[in-house]
């Protein structure tokens, strides 16, 4: 992996926990990255989430598009977010953040965090907005915050539409997946770790394609029903974190001990929680045909290996989970979200759908002309448009150059 173009560390004064930021690189002067909070976390897990960010935003590039891809960055603060101090610690960390955040870094909710907290904090912090470095790079900056907050104001069927489309985005991967090897949805099965913001807003567009979800797991273990679970019950009885109040269980369902979600018997896992989930030796218990990593870095490069030798197909997180940040900057930039669009909630999944369709199917592609992984593919893609991203836009912004 190349070297970061900076990292930091902060400590809290207050409580001695640690926090980080990478920025992996800057397009036009401007990174983007979502900012975690878990106990554990580690600059090095920072550094990695940050250049899948770069990656992440190279593979959106459509020159066509208003939006015109950023450099890669992530946070992390090392806290448990349900400990009764994390709120005034990550206050603190924005402080800290606050000259990044105000110049070059966009950032937004991710592990452990949701975005009303993070707006919450950030206001506290002084700071406009999380995405405000951005704001320089904006035609008309009061309509493209009036299309987002719009945006933001959206509800599907309980859930904001921000905490839909990284969602809708996984479910049209393995619905691409799927199409592409002759599976029909209602012929597939899926398993999903987590059931927050990603793992929720998978498992509704999932069961909503035809697909049965057979096992969810949470922080508190995996429950499962083999006939397929009652997918909105669950997520009706989420708490702010994502724990599912077993109460709602129906009498058919099961619960199983934390990793159960691993060895379902289904065509799909959708790893949607931790990063570093599959490693080289639990592998060996999975029994689906098809991973899509909705979590950031839940397979570990030698599980790939032996699930890839093995014939499991791995859909990799840079692709899987790219709609939530790429479905900001099409608002902020006017891709979609016109005042008057007819419906705005449609427009965007349309619009997600049309993009993850067209770049996994570009992947799956990709991969079987040379013989790689998707992953590899991946990969692969994004090199080729970053370098015509920075050929064409630079690393800063042509009044800022130095
Ligand atoms: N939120 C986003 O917009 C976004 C976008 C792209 C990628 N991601 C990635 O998706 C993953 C999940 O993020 P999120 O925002 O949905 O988080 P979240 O906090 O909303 O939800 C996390 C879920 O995982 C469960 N969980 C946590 N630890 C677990 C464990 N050890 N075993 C089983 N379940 C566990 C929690 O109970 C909860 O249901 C992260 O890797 C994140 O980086 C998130």
């Amino acid at each position: 992996m190349s070297t970061p173009f900076m990292s930091l560390t902060w400590t809290d004064h207050v409580t001695g926990r640690r926090g980080f930021l990478v920025v992996d690189r800057l397009v036009r002067g401007v990174c983007s990255g979502g900012l975690r909070m878990r106990p554990g976390c580690t600059l090095e897990e920072v550094a990695g989430l940050a250049r899948g960010m770069t990656m992440k935003e190279a593979l959106h590039y459509d020159p066509r598009a208003r939006y015109v891809p950023l450099g890669g960055a992530k946070g992390g603060i090392d806290c448990d977010p349900r400990d009764p101090a994390a709120y005034g610690v990550l206050v603190r960390y924005l402080r800290a953040m606050r000259p990044y955040i105000a110049d070059s870094w966009t950032t937004g909710e991710d592990l452990g965090l949701t975005q009303d907290l993070v707006d919450r904090a950030a206001a506290e912090a002084g700071l406009t907005s999380c995405v405000q470095a951005v704001h320089p790079l904006l035609d008309d900056e009061a309509a493209a915050r009036g299309r987002l907050t719009a945006a933001f104001a959206v509800e599907v069927d309980g859930i904001g539409l921000d905490a839909l489309v990284g969602g809708c985005g996984v479910a049209e991967s393995v619905l691409t997946a799927l199409d592409a090897a002759g599976v029909a949805p209602a012929d597939a099965r899926v398993s999903v770790q987590g059931l927050g913001t990603m793992g929720g807003a998978t498992a509704r567009f999932l069961a909503r394609a035809g697909l049965t979800v057979v096992a969810v797991a949470d922080i508190k273990g995996t429950v499962a029903n083999p006939a397929g679970l009652d997918v909105e019950a669950l997520l009706a009885a989420r708490d702010a974190y994502g724990t599912v109040d077993r109460a709602v269980l129906r009498p058919a369902d099961r619960e199983l001990p934390d990793d159960a979600w691993l060895s379902a018997d289904a065509e799909v896992l959708v790893p949607a929680a931790v990063s570093y989930a599959v490693d080289a030796d639990n592998q060996a218990r999975i029994r689906a045909r098809w991973i899509a990593e909705a979590a950031n870095m839940p397979v570990l490069a030698d599980a790939e290996r032996l699930l890839t030798a093995r014939g499991v197909t791995v859909l990799p997180d840079v692709v899987v989970n790219s709609a939530t940040n790429a479905w900001w900057w099409w608002t902020l930039f006017g891709d979609i979200g016109a005042v008057g669009a007819a419906d705005p909630a449609d427009e965007a999944f349309a619009h997600t759908r049309r993009a993850m369709r067209a770049l996994v199917g570009e992947v799956l592609a990709r991969a079987g002309r040379d013989g790689t992984t998707p992953r590899a593919a991946a990969h692969a893609l994004a090199a080729d448009r970053l370098a015509e991203i920075t050929e064409r836009f630079g690393w800063y912004a042509p009044d800022a150059s130095a």
